[in-house]
């Protein structure tokens, strides 16, 4: 294939800018204008509409342009551009605004980042932009489900007078936009970049892509991972950053340059590959590496790959001429440990299986801190991985009592925690639903509405806790079970949730009852009472259940702590 005769160096970067003389006045008129704060992935299109990495867009698309770009992957005027780049807002906000009239877009500080000169406004189909352009209805396909239950349900185009980039505050030095990696490349005298795309941690699978393309094409690198937004439940940039920090120390000098891209990722795999390569033309690439099952969403409904592995690569490579970058394709590498290299996987003798380590499997390894072979990865890279997932007994926790009242919580949730703090040297925090209610649950009553508020506050203090690897002790009636999942779901993302039943019976909470609670529920005076007047439901599957009934509270504890123990969150 021949390299295109498009100048990548001859894309329109600019966004209109308003003078800086003038930007004062417009700040100040601004303040009459009604303003819309975006969001986090509204931001992030804004940010690359701005500084033309999203070129030749100069704003959110009208109508014809998203409907045309749904159906036929190109602008009303014919230009390729294969993602719907919309603003969205709520009906409410749509029905105050009008065509032709100037609106504020600010950031969550209410900063103005860019007056948006309203064009077209009008109500999304979620269902074909699903369709169009992920190419299923599925929403366990990430960028769908963001559209659905996400994104608002109208879209407001029109073009963009550009005030101030979105500010950033972490890692500015690496944060190049295209019109400065473009003067970086021509300082550097560099006229063939092949651009490598990343969202994971880069091991050396990843890096032999990016040599093998290097090699073949005389390219340097422009190492360009993604910081904006990317699958939920990837590893956060700040992480990865590090480990590509790493890497590029392994590239000959002069060799390569890393950028972080601020782009909100959609998944959506094929044409996700063409808009990549796109971005990466106009930070002044001239190449793109286009490996297996790029920006793969995962599996559907039916386990079945949403996307065949080779699916975006062969779109890219269709329409790499007219996007003036040339894709460089790859297959999946797999590591030959009798010829100690990597190699396609279509290379490989019939009598050899390539080596690899998959990510559920690298977790794995890291979690329990097993070995991990030196082809698979460099140390410096695993031991950034190994510092952000210590071993379970390293990472902060919550121990989630939950039972009726009177059934011995609160004995054991503050025996617990002196018994921990005997036993490690963790910090902890007791956190008793009694005390809770006299300050940070103040005025709260036991409406299922309000219990649910309590144990979702109680759940936010906690999960910070865990977050800072501390212990955090809950001692919660929380008789709900959609409150009691909703809280291990929070603390599930930073560290451990272990959820206790105190599975002490009626009766007996009723006869050791201190506070007569029950004896008023009986008789009606305290009202909303659980397991009286109130439902409590049974945890289906508790870490652990305890039984206060025949056992005294030593006993109790002896055994809560063998089964934390047993968990792994203690030693
Ligand atoms: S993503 O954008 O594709 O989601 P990811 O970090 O997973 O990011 O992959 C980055 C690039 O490397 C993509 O082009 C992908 O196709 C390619 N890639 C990842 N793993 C492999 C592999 N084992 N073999 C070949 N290509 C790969
Ligand atoms: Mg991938």
């Amino acid at each position: 294939m021949m390299k295109s005769d498009i100048n990548p160096l001859s894309v329109d970067l600019s966004t209109p800018k308003i003078s800086p003389d003038y930007i004062h006045l417009y700040k100040f008129a601004a303040h009459d204008l009604s303003s819309l704060t975006l969001t986090q992935r509204q931001l992030c299109d804004l940010e690359l509409i701005l500084n033309g990495g999203f070129a030749p867009l100069h704003g959110f698309m009208n109508k014809l342009d998203y409907e045309n770009v749904l159906d036929h992957m190109r602008l009303h005027d014919g230009r390729f551009w294969p993602m719907p780049i919309t603003l969205d807002v709520n009906q409410q906000f749509a029905e105050q605004i009008k065509s032709g009239q100037e609106l504020a877009l600010r950031d969550a500080e209410g900063l103005l980042l860019a007056i948006l000169q309203v064009g077209d406004i009008w109500e999304v189909d979620k269902i074909r932009e699903a369709e169009a352009v992920y190419g299923t209805k599925d929403d366990a396909h990430p960028g769908v489900a963001y559209l659905y239950q996400q994104v608002k349900k109208v879209y407001i185009g029109g073009h963009l007078l550009s005030v101030s980039l979105p500010h950033h505050y972490d890692f500015n030095h690496l944060r190049y936009t295209p019109v400065e990696t473009q003067k970086l490349f021509q300082q550097r005298g560099w006229d063939k970049i092949v651009a490598f795309q990343t969202r994971n941690p880069m091991h050396r699978a990843h890096q032999e892509l990016t040599l093998r393309a290097m090699e073949q094409t005389g390219a340097r690198l422009l190492l360009h991972p993604v910081v904006g937004m990317t699958k939920p439940g990837d590893i956060e940039y700040y992480l990865r950053v590090r480990c590509y920090e790493h890497i590029m120390k392994t590239y000959a000098p002069h060799s390569a340059c890393l950028s972080l891209l601020p782009l909100a990722m959609r998944m959506a795999g094929p044409r996700e590959a063409l808009w990549h390569a796109l971005i990466r033309r106009n930070y002044g690439c001239t190449h793109f590496i286009v490996g297996r099952d790029h920006a793969g969403p995962g599996k559907d409904r039916a386990a079945k790959d949403f996307y065949s592995p080779y699916a975006a690569q062969e779109l890219s490579l269709k329409h790499q001429a007219e996007m003036g970058i040339q894709i460089i394709p790859f297959q999946e590498m797999g590591y030959s440990l009798r010829q100690a290299r990597y190699l396609p996987v279509n290379e490989f003798p019939q009598d050899e299986i390539p080596a690899t380590i998959s990510g559920t499997e690298l977790r794995e390894r890291i979690r329990k801190n097993a070995d991990i072979p030196e082809w698979f990865s460099y140390p410096g890279v695993i031991e950034e991985l190994r510092k952000a997932h210590p071993p379970k007994y390293q990472q902060g926790f919550t121990v989630f009592l939950t039972g009726l009242p009177s059934s011995g919580k609160s004995t054991l949730a503050n025996a617990l925690s002196l018994k921990l703090r005997e036993m490690t040297n963790r910090h902890v925090t007791l956190l008793d639903g009694d005390v809770i209610r006299t300050h940070l649950s103040q005025g709260l009553g036991f409406s299922q509405e309000d219990r649910e508020i309590n144990i979702t506050r109680v759940g936010f203090v906690a999960k910070e806790v865990t977050r800072h690897g501390g212990i955090a002790i809950c001692a919660l009636v929380s008789p709900f079970a959609n409150a009691r999942h909703k809280v291990r779901q929070m603390i599930s993302e930073v560290g451990g949730f272990i959820e206790v039943y105190v599975s002490t019976p009626l009766s007996i909470c009723e006869a050791r009852d201190r506070k007569g609670l029950y004896k008023k529920a009986r008789e009606g005076v305290v009202k909303q009472f659980t397991g009286i007047s109130d439902p409590y439901e049974i945890p289906d599957s508790p870490e652990i259940k305890i039984d206060t009934a025949s056992v005294g509270p030593e006993e109790v504890i002896e055994s809560l702590i063998k089964q934390i123990k047993l968990l792994g969150y203690i030693q």
